[in-house]
């Protein structure tokens, strides 16, 4: 459990807040630059409690800017994005990827007042398929040297969703190994597709064991392998600072996958998903998965058809990537799947985390909590996140992987070791990410 104080502490994300200050020291992944098209419709977006817009110009530089003109406060959304900047419907004044006014149609043809007047905007970079914002001043440190983001993209899938909660109960329902057998498992005989839950299923009481690291917490889960008393299973996911988690491979297709838990908000969350091979290009099968998102596909199962919920409010921010599961329909829930065929009943894994997430409200009140031993990763979050932002606040001192950008260079990994070989030194070469292959073992 956690205090009411240390509840709120490592929850609120608006500004001024402390995480919300912390966070705003690192890039923020905020939006698919496919979302974007050259002189496209601008992109309504929220990231950490302030709303913006988000355009791509004429010349394919990406503007990410307040929501509102300068003049008179008209929402740019309904801008003329043309000729390098949007244009502003109300009077016409227009303004560039940096939020510069560059034209005043409605000002005498002498006037110099444009070169006066601004809005509000950030700066944003592409990379790996995805936009990042710095909202942390005027001089940014590197982009994250994330693996995922680097390697070719036919190697890469990401996807994004917006799920109804904070966004640390999001990203706590990632670390947290023991639930996959469980809520993710079936109880008709049948293998589960995605989830790596061959020994998980075999062993469904792992041992948690947690390490300190400059970026954040390596959270090993072991478990025993069925027929070999010699090994034990070990899956070993990362947290990263600020809000990033790594899963690793999966029995069937092995990818490293992984989440950015962007917060839109206090009670929204952008998960983020990327899954990759650090060496060769995905199998069509797992793209086609991954896109589709059938019964067990990943985010991008969420949406409708069409992309957007109908159902949804337009203004919304993210409205393109809102699931059609919510608490407004159950997630889905199929009582009679329940009863016959899948543990939960609910339509795919991310129905289900985002089930159990969202429905225990906006932000859970954690001091009503009970942690057992396989909670000691979330503890352990909890714990070094706090101590971060304690550095932050107390003695001024700005997170090392905010000024760092190769800390991110980590693998998840999921392998068998001999029993007597811990998994600190075991699995050490394997988590970083060095170009050479992953490690993963697939049960037999
Ligand atoms: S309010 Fe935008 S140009 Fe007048
Ligand atoms: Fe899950």
């Amino acid at each position: 459990m956690l205090s009411a104080e240390d509840n709120e502490l490592l929850t609120r994300v608006g500004p001024g807040t402390p995480l919300g200050s912390f966070m705003r020291q690192y890039w923020i992944p905020a939006v698919g630059s496919g979302d974007l098209e050259l002189d496209g419709v601008p992109y309504r977006i929220r990231l950490l409690g302030e709303d913006l817009l988000a355009f791509r110009d004429t010349d394919g530089r990406v503007g990410v800017v307040e929501p509102f003109c300068a003049h008179r406060r008209a929402p740019l959304y309904f801008g003329r994005n043309e000729e390098c900047g949007l244009r502003c419907v109300y009077h016409g004044w227009k303004f560039d990827v940096t939020g510069q006014c560059v034209d005043m149609p409605n000002e005498p043809a002498d006037s110099t007042f444009k070169s006066k007047v601004s809005i509000g905007s950030y700066p944003a970079r592409e990379r790996g398929g995805v936009v990042w914002v710095y909202m942390g001043g005027a001089t940014p440190p590197e982009l994250p040297d994330f693996e995922w983001a680097s390697v070719d993209a036919a190697q890469c899938h990401v996807s994004f969703r917006v799920q109804e909660c904070n966004w640390l109960q999001a990203l706590e329902g990632e670390i947290d190994s023991s639930h996959g057998p469980f809520l993710h498992s079936r109880i008709d005989g049948r293998s589960s597709t995605v989830m790596s839950l061959a020994y998980s299923m075999t062993d469904r009481r792992p041992r948690f064991e947690v390490l300190d690291t400059d970026y954040g917490v390596a959270i090993a889960a072991r478990r025993n392998v069925d027929g070999d008393d010699t090994s034990y299973y070990w899956r070993v996911q990362q947290y990263l600072f600020p809000f990033y988690t790594m899963v690793p491979p999966g029995s069937r297709y092995p990818t490293i996958g992984g989440h950015a838990w962007v917060p839109i908000d206090d009670n929204e969350t952008l998960a983020v998903c990327f899954s990759y091979h650090p060496a060769t290009p995905l199998a069509e099968k797992v793209l086609t998965i991954f896109r589709d998102g059938t019964r067990d596909g990943r985010e991008s199962g969420h949406l409708t058809s069409a992309g957007a919920s109908p159902e949804r409010d337009p203004r919304l921010p993210y409205n393109a990537h809102r699931s059609r599961y919510s608490v407004t329909n159950d997630f889905g829930i199929d009582w009679e799947d329940q009863r016959t065929t899948h543990f939960s009943g609910l339509p795919g894994p991310w129905p289900q985390d985002a089930a159990c997430q969202v429905g225990m409200g906006p932000i859970v009140d954690r001091t009503q909590e009970r942690l057992g031993s396989t909670d000691a990763g979330i503890v352990r979050v909890r714990r070094s996140l706090k101590r971060a932002l304690t550095k932050m606040t107390k003695e001024g001192l700005a997170p090392a992987s905010a000024v760092d950008p190769s800390l991110f260079r980590v693998r998840s990994v999921g392998m068998t070791l001999p029993r007597e070989v811990g998994w600190v030194e075991g699995t050490a070469p394997h988590r970083k990410a060095d170009g050479q292959d992953f490690a993963y073992t697939v049960p037999s």
